[in-house]
């Protein structure tokens, strides 16, 4: 198998960035920005895109432009990866465009559905169709795909997005046994509560985020310094903070899953009666 450990970043050029107007992808951005990588960002707010561009060219003297896009319509996107063919090299793809719903299945459109699956799903499997195949020309590349630890813990009224998310583990999984021979990493970084815009927009505008005890919130900053570390590693799934990974881990363990399945045959004893 081929040692993927050398200095990766350093010897990146170009980077893409989805998601890249605010939060999470924003700090990719600047993070990569402070390492000399020239970047493509993409996301739909024109006005932000622009502003981060002549922010991040200036202050770190390297090439930033942007695609403003709407990454939840198939069309644009297969526009998007045409246009994406024509840079080189492509050393590190970052998908992390994303939103969520709140409620449950059939109290959301099909129509809002369908626009994170294919923000999710489909956006990511074209970019990475795109790209692979110059990375693996190069023998280099960088994939990171930002999923959650939403995709661990099954909760109501995250059906979609929660799905969405586990896809996200298994491609980069997957696509990662594909690529064992060559220089390019896959990470699939799976975040907890991170203080971003996630939480005020679309089906979160009304939302108190103040629920959310403080101590389970981690920063932009950290998410992403502990996504760009963990390259080194070669490790594919990774989630930040030690607090998201007890809690991943408290989930999936023996006696809780237990004490679910129990729970759940209970519930489902209850209903039956009630039908009977
Ligand atoms: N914050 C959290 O607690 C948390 C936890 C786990 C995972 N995540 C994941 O992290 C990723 C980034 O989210 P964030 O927390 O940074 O939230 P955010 O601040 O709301 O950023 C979301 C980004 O996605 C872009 N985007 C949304 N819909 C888009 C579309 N249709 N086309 C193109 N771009 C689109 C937004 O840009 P425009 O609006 O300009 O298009 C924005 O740049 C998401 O995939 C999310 O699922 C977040």
């Amino acid at each position: 198998m081929t040692d993927k450990n050398f200095s990766f970043l350093q010897n990146c050029k170009n980077a893409i960035i989805t998601g890249a107007s605010s939060g999470i992808g924003l700090e990719y951005a600047k993070q990569l920005a402070a390492r000399k990588i020239n970047l493509i960002l993409l996301a739909r707010r024109k006005d932000r895109l622009e502003e981060i561009c002549q922010e991040l060219s200036n202050h770190y003297d390297i090439s930033v432009t942007y695609i403003s896009v709407d990454l939840s319509k198939i069309d644009e996107v297969q526009k998007v990866c045409q246009e994406i063919l024509k840079i080189s090299p492509v050393d590190i793809l970052i998908n992390c465009a994303g939103f969520a719903t709140l409620g449950e299945l059939s109290s959301v459109s099909f129509e809002t559905h369908s626009q994170m699956i294919t923000l999710h799903i489909n956006t990511v499997v074209a970019l990475c169709h795109s790209i692979i195949p110059k990375m693996q020309e190069q023998n280099r590349g960088i994939i990171i795909n930002v999923a959650s630890i939403g995709a661990f813990i099954p909760t109501r009224g995250n059906s979609v997005y929660s799905a969405t998310k586990a896809f996200l583990i298994t491609f980069s999984e997957n696509i990662n046994l594909e690529l064992e021979r060559t220089n390019i990493i896959v990470q699939a970084i799976c975040p907890g509560f991170t203080k971003t815009e996630f939480h005020q927009v679309g089906h979160f505008s009304n939302f108190d985020s103040s629920i959310i005890p403080r101590k389970l919130w981690m920063s932009v900053t950290d998410v992403v310094s502990t996504s760009l570390a963990k390259l080194k590693k070669n490790k594919v799934i990774v989630i930040p903070g030690l607090k998201n990974r007890l809690f991943v881990r408290f989930y999936q363990s023996f006696i809780i899953q237990t004490f679910i399945k129990s729970q759940r045959k209970k519930a489902l004893k209850k209903s039956l009666n009630s039908i009977r």
